[in-house]
């Protein structure tokens, strides 16, 4: 039979504890770390969310509480009434917060017993992701998923009072609702009052956040669920949470001005880090260029460099004829890499292939400056100097190039620039590098359906000098477009709206939705924006992509508390799931394949 909490009431978190409350009376509660029995003393480890308190019990001293103790396990519940001591001398555990003191205990009672964890609750043990996430709740103990989760309550308190301040108001929108497009497949949910219709979960808030600027709010936020069913990968789930934000009267300036004061401040608060802003900005052109991709790491160099004048009338046909047609050739220099095996380099080979490109020609730069290349053959001297020059090759150096289309040269060796970026060691602890890209195309052509499709979404507005373009060279227009790159990962992205009616029903033109589709889909943003819809435009930010780098954390899973698998399951409950057909037929729902 357990003990009851009874009139206890708990003085301090385990981890609270320190040399100032010695000799203080304590009442700690909290989950059995650890049982030592040291002939005859008994010492336990007690934790709880801010830490680990060692309770000493003396079969002298106080022999009920410690034949209670006896019958303590690892995970059992606990509480404690006793007085803080400093530890013996050669007994303080200097790295422990509360490693110079314990506490003599007086009273023990065991409130609940445990079955035994399937894994250890510690830092320190390596357990497969399955069985965590099966066991989330106990995964959720320890130590590392306590600080994300705390971290991440800290930055969306900090984003919440920033907000506050600037006059932003916080409003809920729909999770039942219309397909919003932000590029995914919906979730649908379908409806039982009005059968073969469905509601589609937002994907983000994009077009209700719009009509509170049409309906006069001015500035809202909101931190909120969205959901895309996409393929997920290591920085992205099914649901997601973002700091989603849109205000009235304001240009783009002002919108990043807010904005990047308010990651500041989130960095100043979780990491206690002085951000300097501005941030730098850098337009999607000029990333392209240098980095090959719009959302490029700035932590190192390693810049590429386009090569195809160097090489258009060389020997080498591979690079000759890709320029011919008009695609590029581009190089990187991996300084001093010229010692790579063979094998190393076919890895990188690979590497770039999944990106589509046919592949990696190399050149090691020998001590005498001259090339060790099966392709150095068919250059000329001058050739292979201005090639030198543009890479600025020195004795060791690895020279790597694709020819390709202009999408496939960039992507295939902008990811490998990332890829050697974190290979070669090029990324110092703790550096965290910011850029605002800007002035994105607002179209691009979707080569497989033979259309346009937006860049962003088809709400953003075009740069006004452009507008022109839109009727005579739709590819050419720059959107008033912006995405914050931290560290390579794109952690927010918004825009400037169209706000009047003929231009968006232009747009959705030019994306292909006929007057009918538009009518159907959006005919209420449509209409709202016939009744005095203020200039205006917003951004959301990925907050879990945030948290993530805040923590310095490998996967997304690892700061959400109850996440998804890659395969968008939950392993703890089992879902999604079947139902039974009682409740399908009340959906008018028949299922085609049953589930595998
Ligand atoms: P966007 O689609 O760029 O813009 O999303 C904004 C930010 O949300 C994060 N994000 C994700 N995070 C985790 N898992 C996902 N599956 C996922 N998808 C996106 C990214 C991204 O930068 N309505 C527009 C914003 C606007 O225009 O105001 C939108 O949703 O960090
Ligand atoms: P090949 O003549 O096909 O044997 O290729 C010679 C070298 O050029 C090999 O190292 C290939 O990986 C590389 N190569 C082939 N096609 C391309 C390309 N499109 N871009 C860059 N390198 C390539």
């Amino acid at each position: 039979m357990d003990d009851t909490l009874g009139d206890w009431k708990r003085s301090h978190y385990c981890g609270d504890i320190s040399a100032a409350d010695i000799g203080r009376e304590v009442c700690l509660m909290g989950w059995v770390q650890r049982r030592r029995d040291h002939g005859g003393l008994i010492f336990i480890d007690l934790r709880d969310r801010e830490g680990i308190s060692q309770l000493a019990l003396d079969p002298d001293r106080d022999p009920a509480a410690h034949s209670k103790a006896e019958q303590v396990r690892n995970e059992f519940v606990l509480a404690a009434r006793g007085v803080v001591s400093a530890r013996p001398e050669g007994t303080v555990n200097a790295k422990m917060k509360t490693g110079e003191v314990e506490v003599e205990v007086r009273e023990l009672r065991i409130l609940n017993s445990a079955q035994t964890p399937p894994f250890m609750i510690d830092e320190f043990t390596e357990v497969a992701e399955n069985i965590r996430l099966k066991h989330r709740y106990l995964d959720l103990r320890r130590a590392p998923l306590q600080r994300n989760l705390i971290l991440r309550h800290l930055a969306s308190k900090t984003v919440r009072r920033h907000l506050d301040d600037q006059g932003f108001i916080e409003i809920e929108t729909p999770v039942l609702t219309k397909s919003t497009p932000e590029g995914a497949r919906d979730y649908l949910v379908p409806s039982r009052v009005t059968p073969g219709t469905f509601f589609a979960l937002p994907q983000s808030p994009q077009l209700f956040k719009q009509l509170l600027m049409v309906s006069g709010f001015d500035r809202y936020y909101q931190i909120v669920k969205c959901f895309r069913d996409e393929d997920l990968r290591a920085d992205r789930q099914p649901e997601f949470t973002q700091i989603d934000c849109e205000l009235s009267f304001v240009d783009r300036d002002q919108i990043i001005g807010i904005m990047e004061s308010m990651i500041a401040e989130v960095f100043k608060a979780t990491l206690n880090l002085e951000i300097s802003l501005p941030m730098p900005r850098l337009s999607c052109a000029e990333a392209m260029t240098r980095f090959g991709v719009d959302n490029p790491d700035l932590r190192f160099d390693l810049e590429l460099v386009e090569l195809s004048n160097q090489v258009e009338k060389s020997g080498f046909k591979v690079f000759a004829d890709v320029v011919a047609k008009g695609g590029i050739v581009k190089g990187l220099n991996a300084k001093g890499c010229s010692g790579l095996s063979r094998k190393e380099i076919d890895d990188l080979t690979e590497f770039v292939k999944i990106y589509g490109a046919k592949g990696l020609a190399y050149v090691k730069v020998q001590e005498d400056g001259s090339w060790q290349s099966p392709i150095a053959k068919f250059f000329t001297a001058e050739e292979i100097a201005a090639i030198d020059r543009a890479l600025q090759a020195a004795p060791g150096d690895l020279l790597l190039f694709v020819a390709d289309s202009f999408r496939i040269a960039n992507e295939s060796l902008g990811r490998l620039r990332g890829h050697l970026g974190n290979k070669l060691g090029l990324i110092g602890e703790g550096v965290y590098r910011f850029a605002w890209i800007t002035d994105f195309p607002l179209l691009e052509w979707d080569q497989e359906s033979r259309r346009h499709v937006a860049v962003h979404h088809p709400f953003t507005a075009p740069v006004e000098e452009d507008l022109a373009l839109l009727d005579s060279d739709p590819g050419k227009v720059r959107a008033q477009a912006y995405d914050l790159v931290l560290n390579g990962s794109e952690i927010g992205g918004g825009s400037i709206r169209i706000h009047d009616q003929q231009t968006q029903k232009k747009m959705f033109s030019l994306l292909g939705i006929d007057a009918e589709e538009a009518e159907e889909k959006f005919g209420f943003l449509l209409s709202a924006l016939e009744y005095g819809a203020p200039p205006h435009g917003g951004i959301a930010f990925g907050l879990d992509r945030l948290v993530m780098i805040l923590t310095g954390s490998d996967s997304i899973r690892d700061v959400i508390a109850f996440p998804k698998t890659q395969k968008a399951t939950c392993l703890l409950s089992g879902a999604p799931d079947q139902v039974d057909s009682k409740q399908l037929r009340e959906l008018s729902i028949r299922t085609a394949r049953p589930p595998q």
